[in-house]
């Protein structure tokens, strides 16, 4: 079987081609939703309250976020886009010299909008290597699958369904090719620095000399600009936020009124965040019955739910310096907003 990830109990999904796609979807269930509950529990009472934006990614959460790829305000889909058309040759000579074989792993591969730009470009040039996409989306990795089965049926899929974390064990497992991790999207943005400077570090303890990692990262540039994505005229990014509510209802049983809060945003120039807040508009207690608990909440207080660093040129190669990798390529859109950068092992 091509493309091995079960889903549910028995659930099989038919591909292009006659292929089976199984994946495993209701297993994970359990582990996500007490992993919901103590951030809830948790987060709900500290000052100020806080929730992580890993929690967004729901079915209707990663609906919403493709909607927000493709829309004017949120550049930064565009920019790498241009990025992988522009240089999917110079990142293929890169990623195999002489046709060597490799495995491309990628951490949070969604629906791989962009990411299908180098299979097919890869595939096309009868490239040597597997595809090893791994999300925390359920959803989103099952649409990815059946859609890279019915456009590439001969390629090889490795598909699973983790988090970043947990996902990194994988890139212990010694194999002959080189692995080529991809982590696009400017995912990296929503790291805490720290966290940030641990997971390369992971990642560098995990990968074998000469291994890459390509990242996305989101660069810094006019902060009217970086304000409006996340601000959009669509209002597509408050729903993706609010949804955060929507989902606490649902899993925990609790009774947020989505009316009653807003989808607030800051970018701070001075050290590259984005902030994305839920404020209540007013003084009000939402119970939460999965957790016993009454949480109240001021006029005007605000649920921290999300940051989206930038970069300087300068901070991605220190990160890069400070985890033991060195920088084997840049790429630019010609805007200059984003680079997909390859750190070296
Ligand atoms: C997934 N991540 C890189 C997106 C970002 O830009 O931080 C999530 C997002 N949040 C609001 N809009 C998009």
């Amino acid at each position: 079987m091509a493309a091995g990830i079960r889903h549910g109990a028995g659930e099989l999904e038919q591909g292009s081609g006659g292929v089976e796609l199984e994946v495993d979807v209701a297993d994970d269930q359990p582990a996500e939703s007490a992993a919901l509950a103590e951030e809830v529990r948790v987060g709900l009472q500290k000052t100020p309250k806080r929730l992580s934006s890993r929690f967004f990614y729901d079915a209707e959460g990663s609906r919403l976020f493709a909607e927000i790829m493709h829309s004017p305000d949120y550049y930064l889909t565009r920019s790498e886009y241009e990025i992988l058309e522009t240089h999917k040759a110079d990142m293929l000579r890169q990623f195999s010299p002489d046709n060597r074989p490799f495995e491309l792993v990628e951490l949070g591969a969604g629906d791989g909008l962009k990411t299908k730009i180098l299979l097919g470009f890869f595939d096309g040039q009868k490239a040597d290597f597997t595809y090893a996409p791994i999300d925390i989306s359920a959803d989103a990795l099952k649409g990815l699958v059946i859609d890279v089965q019915r456009q590439w049926p001969d390629l090889q899929l490795n598909p699973r369904h983790d988090d970043y974390f947990s996902a990194l064990q994988l890139l212990s497992q010694e194999t002959d090719s080189r692995k080529v991790v991809l982590f696009l999207g400017s995912n990296i943005g929503n790291f805490a620095p720290d966290d940030a400077i641990d997971f390369y570090q992971q990642l560098h303890n995990r990968l074998q000399p000469g291994d890459l990692v390509l990242t996305g990262f989101d660069l810094q540039k006019n902060p009217a600009v970086i304000h409006t994505a996340y601000n959009d005229r669509e209002g597509l990014t408050k729903a993706f936020n609010l949804n955060l509510l929507r989902r606490i209802n649902r899993e925990l049983d609790a009774a947020f009124d989505l009316d009653a809060f807003d989808h607030y945003e800051t970018y701070n120039p001075e050290n590259g965040e984005a902030r994305s807040y839920l404020v209540s508009q007013k003084a009000q207690i939402v119970p939460i019955k999965a957790l016993d608990m009454q949480v109240p909440f001021q006029q005007g207080e605000i649920i921290h739910t999300e940051i989206s660093r930038k970069f300087s040129r300068v901070q991605i190669e220190q990160l890069a310096r400070q985890t033991g990798f060195s920088i084997s390529g840049w790429f630019t859109d010609s805007k200059d907003y984003f680079a997909d950068v390859v750190f070296e092992r």
